[in-house]
């Protein structure tokens, strides 16, 4: 029976994706294994103490592993360039804050992969935050926003760094009476959104505006598309890696390289995580899997920022993480340590910066 279950997940695992089982380099879909009963699983799972909850959300939501393609678009909220300009705007104007000094560019800086390069970032009064500012790269192709995802979109987002009072400090009825006064706003909303100005119109063209902040087509991409030419040797040795012996695969995977599930990595933190939005004990220090597009313009790495380099991050993973009570029993089971070679280790490394293309600069516009 145990051997059963373990077995289960590691074919599954392993032949995600690449088949790193049968040898071949051909990109083939995931062997569909059967999904035992609950109950049954359960029972299977205490005698091997794996968490079922964690494996079954896995088994059932995992995908194979595809070329991103476009980023969605909602349908209320259609890319019109007159949205896109006003957002464009707002996303740089200072003005959105209290004291008109912090924009959404502070933090999300195009020059540094939009987001800030620093650990964590500088609070409104002049702190240290709790968090990395995550880059808003690819950030409109995730389930649900911010580390916890507690957005359940870009729209949902947008408004929270503008209230809160460590980033922007900036109540929205004074915002809108801020813009109200100014007639280039006046005009520009009226001609993006037939209402005017409102939160949700700031909140819409904030987040259209980002959906163009896209990294896609990336050699890996064209690979899975069936170009067997867009990766070099070494970069395939590290995607077989990725989807096989380092299990990588097991939590970034999908359009977006994130199943758009939560995780406790390990990492030495008080951060409660998933567990501030859902009040769940299993979900303590839990956070959405991160994208991996775009991922060598966003160093630090992780929420806390603790990981420096990519070559960091891999030695990370190597060893299995750091400690945390609620570390997910994958990488309890799989991954304490990884044992990847040195050369291993660089053939990752050479995968994972295939995705990091080059994400469009956008520039501070005139403003209004
Ligand atoms: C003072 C720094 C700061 C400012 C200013 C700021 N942000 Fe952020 N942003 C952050 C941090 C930190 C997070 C992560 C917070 C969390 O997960 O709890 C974040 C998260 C996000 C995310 C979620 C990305 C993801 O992975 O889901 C988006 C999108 C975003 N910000 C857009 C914006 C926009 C738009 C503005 C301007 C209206 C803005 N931010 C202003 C620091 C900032
Ligand atoms: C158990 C699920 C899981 C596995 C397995 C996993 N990751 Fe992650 N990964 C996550 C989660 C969750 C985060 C965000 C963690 C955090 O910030 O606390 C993350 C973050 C990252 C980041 C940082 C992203 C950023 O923007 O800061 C990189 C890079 C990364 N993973 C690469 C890898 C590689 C390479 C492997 C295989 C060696 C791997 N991951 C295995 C779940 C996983």
């Amino acid at each position: 029976m145990n051997k059963l279950v373990k077995g289960t997940i590691l074919t599954t695992l392993l032949c995600l994706g690449l088949s790193a089982c049968g040898g071949q380099e051909e990109v083939k879909a995931p062997t569909k294994q059967p999904i035992k009963q609950p109950a049954e699983a359960q029972a299977q799972a205490q005698a091997i103490e794996i968490n079922t909850e964690e494996l079954l959300t896995s088994l059932r939501n995992h995908t194979t592993l595809v070329p991103i393609g476009d980023v969605p678009i909602p349908e209320d909220n259609p890319m019109k360039p007159e949205v896109l300009e006003l957002g464009q705007i707002l996303f740089f104007d200072p003005r959105l804050s209290g004291n008109n000094e912090v924009s959404c560019q502070t933090c999300h800086d195009p020059e540094m992969g939009y987001g800030d390069n620093k650990p964590t970032f500088d609070t409104y009064t002049g702190g240290s935050g709790v968090r990395n500012s995550p880059t808003v790269i690819n950030s409109g192709y995730y389930a649900t926003n911010f580390w916890d995802g507690r957005a359940a979109s870009l729209e949902e987002q947008a408004l929270g760094p503008i209230q809160n009072p460590n980033e922007m400090n900036q109540p929205l009825d004074d915002l809108i009476q801020e813009l109200s006064a100014v007639k280039g706003y006046q005009e520009r909303f009226q001609a993006a959104f037939n209402d005017g100005i409102t939160e949700q119109n700031i909140a819409k063209a904030l987040a259209a505006f980002q959906r163009q902040i896209v990294v896609k087509d990336t050699p890996y991409d064209r690979f899975l598309d069936g170009d067997m030419k867009a990766l070099t040797k070494q970069e395939i040795s590290g995607l077989r890696l990725f989807t096989g012996k380092a299990f990588c695969v097991t939590c970034h995977n999908g359009p977006n390289l994130s199943d758009n599930n939560f995780y406790n990595i390990g990492l030495n933190s008080e951060d409660k995580g998933r567990q501030e939005v859902t009040g769940q004990a299993g979900d303590l220090g839990r956070i959405r899997t991160s994208g991996l597009y775009g991922i060598t313009h966003t160093a630090p790495y992780m929420r806390d920022g603790s990981l420096a380099t990519l070559e960091e991050v891999i030695d990370y993973y190597d060893r299995g993480g750091d400690d945390h009570p609620n570390k997910s029993f994958f990488m309890k089971k799989f991954m304490s340590p990884i044992g990847l070679t040195d050369q291993e280790k660089q053939d990752l490394l050479a995968f994972l910066k295939t995705l990091g293309g080059k994400p469009p600069v956008f520039k501070k516009p005139e403003l209004p």
